[in-house]
């Protein structure tokens, strides 16, 4: 995994975004694996700007997002749907029919997990996934004893991660106890990963990630495994690495045209 350590979520988040901004020119038909939470909302605020200030092109894309409650319709004002809606997809040029989440309320979640797997190998797999990590090291909604060949299915959420979520509803008892996620296989299969960290309460679990074994404890752990995997973090987050300076020494002596933002 390369660790890229940046003064702010913003500087991280710009960087993430020119990632995303030079695949969507080179492959205008790509496919974006999407994340939910707070962690990607500057992201998303920068991919916003670069299709209206940059004429940043997404009507050939199509996206897949790693998760939904349980229980949510779409149009729920919790549900993923309505935050992808409210936070990305209603300032950039994507149809409805390009953009794709897991259904909450679908009858059969089994059926809906190879749907939904079907769907993503029908669009010719991933290109590059965003993530972000719980406090518990959950990627997707994969929490902790998940299996690390896991694909899309059903899965019940620890107390930590309805604690962490209970800030986005009403009551903390209205945080859903199930979700339907990607699995680790799936995210695993995808082309790049970018995983976003930010603020101290992630510095244990990014170390753990990081420089900790490969564990089904820690599912995020297996990003250790992924080909093309960056964690994009900022300082509060890093306080936990053994070799911080190792990596911030890496990313200053990258060759110009490993960058992924020209220096200026
Ligand atoms: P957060 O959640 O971005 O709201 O911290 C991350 C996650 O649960 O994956």
């Amino acid at each position: 995994m390369e660790i890229v350590i940046q003064p702010t979520p913003e500087a991280a988040s710009r960087i993430a975004a020119h990632i995303i901004a030079n695949l969507v020119r080179e492959k205008p038909n790509c496919v974006l694996g999407l994340a939910t939470g707070g962690t990607p909302l500057l992201l998303y605020r920068e991919l916003a700007r670069m299709h209206r200030e940059d004429n940043l092109d997404f009507s050939r894309v199509t996206t897949f997002n790693l998760d939904e409650y349980v229980g949510l319709a779409p149009e729920h004002p919790h549900s993923y749907h309505t935050f992808m809606e409210h936070n990305l997809f209603r300032y950039i040029n994507i149809s409805p029919a390009q953009t794709h989440i897991p259904n909450g309320v679908a009858k059969d979640m089994r059926e809906e997990g190879t749907r939904y797997e079907a769907e993503i190998a029908a669009a010719g797999g991933i290109d590059l996934q965003v993530l972000g990590i719980g406090t518990d090291g959950h990627i997707g909604f994969n929490e902790k004893g998940s299996s690390l060949a896991s694909r899309t299915r059903l899965k019940t959420l620890t107390a930590q991660t309805r604690e962490d979520n209970a800030r986005f509803f009403n009551r903390p008892e209205d945080v859903p106890l199930h979700v339907i996620t990607m699995g680790v296989g799936t995210i695993m299969d995808t082309r790049q990963i970018l995983l976003l960290a930010f603020g101290e309460r992630k510095a244990r679990v990014m170390a753990a990630t990081v420089e900790g074994p490969i564990t089904a404890m820690n599912p995020a752990s297996i990003l250790q495994m992924h080909p093309v995997a960056k964690a994009l973090i900022d300082e509060p987050a890093a306080t936990q690495l053994a070799h911080a300076d190792y990596y911030r020494w890496v990313y200053d002596h990258k060759p110009d045209w490993q960058r992924f933002v020209k220096q200026t």
